[in-house]
């Protein structure tokens, strides 16, 4: 059987095995193989198929007797050579374990440092990411947070599978709440088609107009009416619409610019004269139903779950609409093929019943389409409740971006850090394990869970932590620089000295790095980045062992250099440039010495 590189560990072996179970059975040549990686003692092998036991029963069913042993030898006897197989071993009732090829895995290594680390070959599509999505004149909070760093990461990963990925902030910048903002800053800046309004705080600008709305009915009629003047495109409303975005705007990019976050901006508004044309498609077909002066359109015949609201009892849109709008045209003017949503899960309803809608209506076709609702639970404080300030009030993001500088800083100083790197290296090591510890708390943990939100937890350096993995990764990268050998031009190393895997701890290391597109596969499928964060510290802890008990370089008493071992610190090379990916998705940045 032929190599083909760019296929997973596990594609592979599922294609040997699903070869065998053809030649061995061939009525059953149609059962689904499962091959996965073994954790454990490598004696029984490194990956193992369990189709055995399974197809007892079905050839019983036809007739046929024979134990899973008995199944187990004639599938190993019919599996094709494989170059990345060394043997395949049947074990105890009836499992195949297979064990890999040194060969292999050397040659992977050595393509790895020669090419640089290569995505898993999936076929490409185009991808819409909707995340972050925080609303105009309210706080940003940690719900948006999360949904921001879970929706880059996830940006990363499709890109680096070669996706063609469209990041989409569908900000919430439409709406009522719109006219009272505007009445409030006629009175407030009356000047301010001329004059950009200092609007310092927006939410404290935007409570203002709130307690008015409420208070007073000459300013409500006045807020009703700059809705209506703002959605028939006045140019004075829009006007204030605008410089009421701007100043939201500046704020999020800030988070933004600090997170290392990319996003185009395609808010509700945009969706204005396509929620027009939405309402007409469903009333053309058929599909909407009056209720109470509402119009409404249930997701099928028995009428049963939560119907969408597409237009109000006084002719506006509402959050339904524009999701309406927004699928349509993500499908048919993006051509997107994949759509993931990533919001918190309090929203499930209102997409499940948009996808069921989108599909009645004939915009999303399942069969083409997938669409992904990237839900996640929400942040805790450390007791145990809704994560707030010590006075019950939500937590601003910057603030708490603020507080991991803090935090960050410290750590660094209680490891004497601050005496011994220069000032941008201090303050590029305390950017990185802050808001590394950040992003990488929130995607280490399942994201359907809640988790406490905890700098101290999140700083400490042992367990898996960004902080445990970033400074592992800089001691990695300083074996090759303390060679005093220059490991920048790996050919040249290569042409050189030999790259073994002879001990049990380099060949362990091998075997973990050799994981890598199995994971990603497994990230992309269900969305989940917990399993690359997993995987870092499978990784790292590999490492670690590997160089406990695996000299790179020998010094003598008086610390002199007296022995190199290249095969080694090519490893050692091959597992930073690995991380150094990971690390890539997941947003962490990584610098050369903290
Ligand atoms: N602005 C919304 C909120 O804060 C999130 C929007 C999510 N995206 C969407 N297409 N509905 O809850």
């Amino acid at each position: 059987m032929h190599l083909d590189d760019e296929l997973s560990i596990t594609e592979h072996l599922e294609k040997v095995f699903t070869k065998a179970i053809a030649t061995a059975y061939p009525s059953f040549s149609n059962v689904p193989v499962v091959v996965a990686a073994v954790n454990g003692p490598s004696k029984f092998g490194d990956y193992q198929c369990n189709n055995a036991m399974g197809l007892v029963k079905k050839l019983k069913e036809a007739g046929i007797n024979k134990s899973p042993r008995e199944i187990a030898a004639e599938i190993q006897k019919c599996c094709p050579d494989s170059p990345i197989i060394k043997k395949i071993e049947v074990a105890g009732a009836g499992f195949i374990n297979v064990f890999l090829s040194k060969e292999y895995a050397v040659n992977s290594i050595i393509n790895m440092l020669r090419d640089g680390v290569k995505p898993p070959r999936v076929p490409r599509k185009r991808v819409l990411v909707d995340f972050s999505s925080p609303n105009i004149a309210k706080q940003m909070h940690v719900g948006h947070l999360r949904s921001t760093i879970i929706g880059e990461s996830i940006s990363r990963l499709l890109e680096f599978m070669q996706h063609d990925v469209i990041r989409i902030n569908h900000l919430g910048d439409w709406g009522t709440q719109f006219g009272m903002l505007i009445a409030h800053l006629e009175d407030c800046f009356p000047n301010f088609v001329n004059e950009s309004p200092p609007i310092g705080d927006l939410q404290e600008f935007y409570k203002e107009s709130k307690k008015r709305f409420d208070a007073d009915d000459n300013f409500k009629k006045r807020a009703y009416n700059r809705v209506v003047s703002l959605q028939s495109g006045d140019p004075k409303s829009t006007k204030a619409w605008q410089l009421i975005c701007d100043v939201s705007r500046k704020e999020f990019q800030k988070i933004y610019d600090r997170l290392d976050v990319t996003i185009t901006e395609r808010g509700e508004s945009f969706y204005q004269s396509r929620m027009l044309a939405i309402v007409e498609l469903l009333r053309s077909k058929n599909l909407l139903e009056l209720d109470e002066g509402r119009e409404i359109m249930w997701t099928d015949d028995s009428k049963s779950g939560i119907p969408l609201t597409v237009v109000k009892s006084d002719g506006g849109f509402t959050y339904d609409t524009s999701d309406m709008a927004a699928i349509r045209h993500r499908i048919e003017e993006d051509l997107a093929i994949w759509i993931i949503y990533v919001v918190d899960s309090g929203q499930s309803t209102h997409f499940n019943t948009i996808f069921k809608a989108a599909e009645r209506c004939g915009i999303l076709n399942p069969n083409v389409h997938r669409v992904d609702h990237v839900q996640f639970g929400v942040v805790l404080g450390e007791d145990g409740k809704k994560f707030k300030t010590r006075s019950g009030d939500t937590v601003k993001l910057s603030d708490l971006l603020d507080e991991g500088m803090k935090y960050s800083l410290k750590q660094l100083q209680e490891r004497g850090r601050d005496q011994i790197l220069t000032h941008t290296e201090l303050v590029e090591a305390q950017e990185a394990v802050a808001y590394g510890c950040i992003k990488y708390t929130d995607l280490c943990h399942n994201r359907i869970s809640d988790y406490v939100f905890s700098f101290e937890k999140m700083l400490d350096d042992r367990g898996n932590t960004a902080v445990y993995l970033l400074y592992t990764y800089t001691r990695i990268c300083s074996i090759a620089r303390n060679s005093g050998e220059d490991f920048s031009n790996v050919a040249a190393i290569l042409d050189k000295y030999n790259l073994e895997l002879d001990h049990e701890k380099e060949w362990k290391l091998a075997k973990t790095l050799l994981k890598f597109h199995d994971v990603l596969i497994k990230c992309a499928n269900g969305l989940f980045l917990h399993f690359l964060c997993e995987f870092c510290y499978e990784v790292c802890s590999a490492f670690t062992e590997f160089y406990d008990s695996c000299y790179c370089i020998e010094k003598n008493k008086d610390g002199k250099i007296i022995k190199i071992n290249h095969s080694r610190i090519l490893i050692c090379e091959a597992t930073a440039a690995l991380l150094r990916t990971c690390f890539k998705i997941l947003g962490l940045k990584t610098v050369a010495k903290m």
